[in-house]
């Protein structure tokens, strides 16, 4: 098999497992990708840091702008703008295709990032930047391109839905809820973003830019987070019939005039016990689709954890292998026209 170089960025939960599985899985994925994947590199802040997962020593290295140099992949974990957007940039203009999870990246810099890569027909990854493990960015991007998406909604953070399925089960109180979720590895390393709300929005602004083939800023997703919920807000949920659910609502609304805009939202929703979104205990993800053809359609799964998110990333590896391996050939992901954006509250 042809080698490919791969370069990786980030050594954290996500990082350490796409680096472990991908030592483990070679023979396999080279087999599928059609080319040996030589992990040449990690990127790290501090070579001695304690990791979940034993990486070789030799790999390990504080420059990753050497390492990004004559890389063919280039995988970002590391998270945060930057230097993130800086090394991506390097690594698409370098001739690489880039494979991130980076949702707050490419919820602010999606368009500068996707317009690089089409200049030199490089290809942007990132389908473990929105639901973890769970296939969405392919379905939407790729899977309903013929049909129209009208709306999603979507349980797209798991530390929420892992806090508040506890409140509704047990009938606990926020606080004691969320110590546990940063103790499984769910939340955030600030969890200000998981419960305000911030990390879903990026995540929204992702899947909506994506179903309604447009670019959404994040600045026009309305955003509320949990931390106002209570027991005795779940309690008369509860007896209502509800169950109150962190949802990602991105929607087209029709005017009379006959115009079409675009609404993105995030907030703790009420959610029907019957509906499918109801039964998603835990930590984890689902993304409720309509389709004007398709009708409904639920892709369901771990939304966050390091290995499961790891699945994600080495999926989008072998891609971008494939497509090194076939030639290369540019498929841009330009962007569509804009559609006027209406942020709106609850529904
Ligand atoms: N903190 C995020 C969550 C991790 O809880 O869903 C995955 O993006």
């Amino acid at each position: 098999y042809r080698r490919l170089r791969v370069a990786l960025l980030g050594a954290g939960s996500v990082g350490s497992q796409v680096a472990s599985l991908l030592r483990q899985h070679g023979d396999e994925l080279a087999d599928r990708a059609g080319a040996t994947l030589e992990l040449v590199g990690i990127a790290v802040r501090d070579v001695n840091a304690p990791r979940e997962v034993d990486l070789p020593q030799e790999l390990l290295t504080t420059d990753a702008k050497t390492l990004i140099v004559g890389a063919d992949i280039v995988i970002e974990l590391m998270g945060g703008i930057e230097p993130a957007r800086e090394y991506l940039l390097e690594a698409i203009n370098s001739g690489a295709d880039v494979v991130t999870a980076n949702k707050a990246l490419l919820a602010t810099h999606g368009p500068e990032l996707f317009a690089a890569a089409d200049q030199v027909g490089a290809q942007v990854y990132y389908e473990a930047a929105a639901a973890g493990a769970i296939p969405i960015i392919r379905p939407l991007r790729d899977s309903l391109a013929g049909d129209r998406v009208q709306r999603i909604m979507g349980i797209v953070n798991g530390t929420t839905n892992y806090i508040l399925d506890r409140m509704d089960k047990e009938g606990a109180e926020f606080a004691d809820v969320l110590a546990d979720a940063q103790a499984l590895g769910y939340a955030e390393a600030d969890p200000t973003a998981d419960v305000e709300g911030y990390d879903a929005a990026q995540k929204a602004a992702i899947l909506a830019s994506l179903a309604f083939h447009t670019t959404i800023p994040l600045e026009s997703v309305h955003r509320e987070g949990i931390t106002q919920i209570d027991k005795s807000m779940m309690d008369a949920a509860r007896k209502a019939g509800y169950v109150i659910k962190l949802l990602a609502v991105c929607e087209r609304l029709n005017d009379d005039a006959g115009g079409e805009s675009i609404s993105v939202r995030v907030y703790p929703a009420l959610v029907d016990r019957e509906h499918p979104l109801a039964s998603v205990h835990g930590a984890n993800n689902a993304v409720f689709v309509q389709a004007e053809a398709a009708g409904n359609l639920m892709f369901y799964g771990a939304g966050a954890g390091g290995v499961q998110t790891a699945s994600a990333v080495l999926g989008d590896v072998v891609s971008a292998a494939r497509r090194h391996i076939a030639g290369g050939v540019g498929v841009g992901e330009s962007t569509l026209a804009n559609l006027p954006i209406v942020p709106i509250g609850h529904v």
